[in-house]
């Protein structure tokens, strides 16, 4: 066993060797986590004036020899006056995820996952996908000349993400079923077919999505938001975030850890609902629902870190409607030009209702994460949006109409 690097069960804290491929422990059956041996290595480093990406955090990542890089992380923080002013709070902050290079935050796990692929010499990586981590994972096995079989649940995933996929020239299986069933259904494959699984239950893609809580911090000049909210869907990305700020805080980089808040759509809500009956286990969705596809999801792989990570970290888990998740996502492309899939508004719509239910204060610092860039789901955006002004091509006509629009102007804007 490397004294660096192993894998460590959640549960039952059983060690297994880093190069072993499994995804789950062979002794209890429960999730893994990466552990490294020597975290301190950070503190004498200056990996610190590095400019933010995902690689900066290197120390805090598994060492390989060759990395598998599309340029991933370094996504804006932006400072949302106007959705602050609109809200009423003072502090609120959007780290814009959909500016990676496939569009999501499934960037940084996959620069991770395909690279240990890699040095692991798999010849085929699979995942089960309601479509960014497929998009996501057949970009980086491109570029890493591997094999690439995903999973998506047939006509149940965004079309810019499916165009995605095929165009990177994944193998697509479209499996007449949800996201859960294609879920068991990589698994066994994998398995079976020995393909290695990159979906968030592979405990080195979310050792990558923990830096988007690196970033955040690195990027408020080593401060600690109050609060990080996101949307949840497996259930990997509040895992992974909550996990990478524990080792921070564990060689004392930091001092405190952000309340994590998760937020989930109505129908698809395991998690929220169990938080919301007080409760550590979760009771699975078993026909899931919602708009949002991305988290059309209703049993979370990794139910068990979300779980710590929310109470752990003193925060919550609440759901938003699929009404609210469209409003939502226009107010914030409207008052910041931030254009995000319905997922990521959630983070938006959540945001509100904790507001105005007092579970989040005036001047807490909030930083919300959006997932994945609105072009991803250009369907729903035009539906939710209404109809455009047909008119001739004839500047008569056009005055008609503008001279009616100029009475009312930002008229977009009232939202
Ligand atoms: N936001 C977006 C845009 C997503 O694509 C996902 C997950 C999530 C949030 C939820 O993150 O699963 O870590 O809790 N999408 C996966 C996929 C399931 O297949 O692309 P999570």
């Amino acid at each position: 066993m490397d004294p660096d690097l192993w894998l460590e069960c959640i549960n039952c804290h059983e060690k297994f060797d880093a190069k072993k491929m499994i995804y789950t422990c062979e002794k209890c059956g429960h999730l893994l986590d990466v552990k490294y041996g020597n975290l301190e290595r950070a503190l004498d480093g200056d990996w610190k004036n590095k400019p933010v990406s995902v690689w900066k955090y290197s120390p805090f990542l598994p060492q390989l020899k060759e990395v598998i890089s599309l340029n991933e992380g370094k996504t804006n923080l932006y400072h949302c006056f106007n959705l602050s002013d609109k809200l009423g709070i003072n502090n609120l902050l959007v780290k814009n995820e959909g500016e990676n290079p496939t569009g999501s935050f499934k960037d940084r796990g996959m620069t991770v996952g395909v690279s240990v692929a890699k040095s692991l010499e798999n010849k085929i990586v699979a995942c089960a996908s309601t479509g960014n981590t497929s998009a996501s994972l057949a970009a980086y096995a491109a570029k890493a000349r591997i094999n690439c079989v995903v999973f998506i649940p047939s006509g149940k995933i965004a079309l810019g993400k499916l165009a995605q996929a095929m165009m990177y020239g994944a193998f697509i299986l479209a499996i007449k079923g949800n996201f859960d069933e294609a879920l068991e259904l990589v698994q066994e494959s994998c398995e079976k077919f020995h393909m290695y699984l990159l979906n968030s239950l592979n405990p080195y893609r979310l050792e990558g999505q923990k830096t988007i809580g690196y970033e955040i911090i690195d990027q408020l000049g080593w401060q600690v938001p109050d609060t990080i909210i996101l949307p949840i869907g497996n259930a990997g990305n509040i895992s992974a975030i909550y996990k990478g700020l524990l080792e921070w805080r564990e060689i004392g980089l930091i001092d405190r850890i952000p309340r994590m808040i998760g937020i989930q759509a109505e129908g698809s809500a395991p998690i929220a609902n169990a938080y919301k009956r007080g409760e550590k286990t979760v009771t699975f969705v078993e026909k899931p629902e919602t708009l949002a596809t991305a988290i059309r999801i209703g049993k979370p792989v990794n139910w068990e870190k979300a779980i710590r990570a929310i109470y752990g970290s003193e925060g919550l888990a609440d759901t938003v409607s699929d009404a609210e998740i469209l409003e939502a996502q226009k107010t914030l492309a409207r008052t910041e030009g931030i254009f995000v899939e319905p997922a990521s508004a959630s983070t938006i719509a959540g945001l509100k209702k904790l507001i105005e239910k007092g579970e989040i204060e005036r001047d807490e610092r909030v930083v919300c994460v959006t997932t994945g860039h609105g072009l991803k789901d250009p369907d729903t955006a035009i539906k939710s949006c209404g109809e455009t002004i047909q008119v001739e091509a004839d500047i008569n006509e056009i005055e008609k109409i503008l001279s009616k629009i100029i009475e009312k102007p930002m008229v977009a804007h009232a939202v």
